[in-house]
C-alpha cells in the first residue's frame, strides 16, 4: 500500500525575530510532513512557537528561511490558504451566533444571506440548535467554542490550524468537546494540526505529536499514535495510551530541564 498524499509540508522553516538590535530563535528549523487526511499535534512549553509555527502557515509571518507547501504548491506567505482559528479566537459580541459563524465564509467572499443558509444546518447539527439568534455572552465557554470552531471550520479549506481552542474550558466541558471534535473530525475529513498544553488531549485526539522544546524552539521528538478510530474516552485508561502519555510528558520534562540548564 503506497503512503497517503502530503496535504501540508514544511520544509526547512525557521523563524528569527529581531528584537532590540538582537536576534532571538523563536524556530530552529523544522520540516513536517502532514498527510491529508490526518491529525497532528504540536504540544510543548509556553514560548517554544507554536502559534508562531501557525503564523507563518497560515501566511501571516513570512519565515526566515523555508517552505510552505499545501498540495505540493508554495505557498509561503499566502494568506487564505488555510482554516485557522487563533489562539483566543473571539467570537464577535455584537453579532448573533449564526452571524459569527458565517462570519469566516463571508471574509472569503461567501455573500452573507447563502452564508447563513450554509451554517445554520451546522449549528443545529453540532449541539447549537437554539442559539443560533443569540449573541455569544448567552452562551457558556463550550458553545462558545463549537460556534468558533464551527466558524472555522465552514471556510472550505483542507488544512486546519486549531491554537489550543480548548485551553480555557474546565475538565469536563473539555472532554465533551474533544468527543465533539473527533465527531466533526471523521464527518469533515480535513487535515488537523492541532496546539495544546494538555498532554493527554493530544494523545487522545491525534495520529502523530510532534514535541516541542523551547529556548530555542524546536521539535524535539515525533510520536505516532496509533490508537485505533473511533475513539472514545475508555482509551485512555488502556495500558498503551497511558505509556504514550507518559512519555510525552517524560519528554517534555527532559526539554525543559535542558531550557532552565541552558
Ligand atoms: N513578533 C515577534 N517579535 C519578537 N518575538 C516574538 C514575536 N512573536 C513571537 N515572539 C517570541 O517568539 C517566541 C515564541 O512565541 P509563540 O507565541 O510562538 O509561542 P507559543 O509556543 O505559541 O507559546 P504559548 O504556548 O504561550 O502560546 C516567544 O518567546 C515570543 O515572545
Ligand atoms: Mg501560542
Amino acid at each position: 500500500m503506497s503512503a497517503p498524499e502530503p496535504k501540508l509540508v514544511l520544509e526547512n522553516l525557521s523563524m528569527v525575530f529581531q528584537t532590540g538590535g538582537k536576534e532571538f530563535v523563536a524556530l530552529e528549523p523544522a520540516d513536517l510532513v502532514v498527510p491529508a487526511g490526518k491529525f497532528i499535534s504540536l504540544i510543548g512549553p509556553s514560548g517554544c512557537g507554536k502559534s508562531t509555527l501557525f503564523n507563518i502557515i497560515a501566511g501571516l509571518q513570512a519565515p526566515t528561511t523555508g517552505r510552505v507547501l499545501i498540495d505540493g504548491q508554495d505557498f509561503t506567505g499566502y494568506i487564505g490558504q488555510v482554516g485557522y482559528m487563533l489562539q483566543k479566537d473571539l467570537l464577535l459580541p455584537w453579532r448573533t451566533v449564526l452571524d459569527n459563524v458565517a462570519l469566516g465564509m463571508e471574509i472569503s467572499g461567501v455573500p452573507l444571506k447563502e452564508a447563513r443558509a450554509r451554517a445554520l444546518p451546522l449549528i443545529i447539527k453540532y449541539g447549537l440548535s437554539g442559539f443560533e439568534h443569540q449573541y455569544p455572552s448567552s452562551l457558556s465557554g463550550g458553545m462558545r467554542q463549537r460556534a468558533a470552531l464551527l466558524r472555522t471550520l465552514l471556510v472550505e479549506r483542507d488544512v486546519v490550524l486549531l491554537d489550543e481552542p480548548f485551553g480555557a474550558l474546565d475538565a469536563q466541558t473539555k472532554s465533551q468537546m474533544q468527543e465533539w471534535l473527533l465527531q466533526i473530525f471523521a464527518d469533515f475529513g480535513r487535515t488537523v494540526v492541532f496546539v495544546t498544553h494538555d498532554v493527554e488531549e493530544a494523545v487522545f485526539l491525534s495520529d502523530e505529536i510532534h514535541v516541542m522544546a523551547s529556548r530555542p524552539g524546536r521539535v524535539i521528538e515525533t510520536l505516532p499514535i496509533d490508537l485505533p478510530r473511533p475513539r472514545d474516552r475508555a482509551v485512555v485508561s488502556t495500558p498503551r495510551f497511558v505509556a504514550m502519555k507518559k512519555y510525552c510528558l517524560d519528554l517534555l520534562h527532559l526539554g525543559e530541564q535542558e531550557a532552565a540548564a541552558a
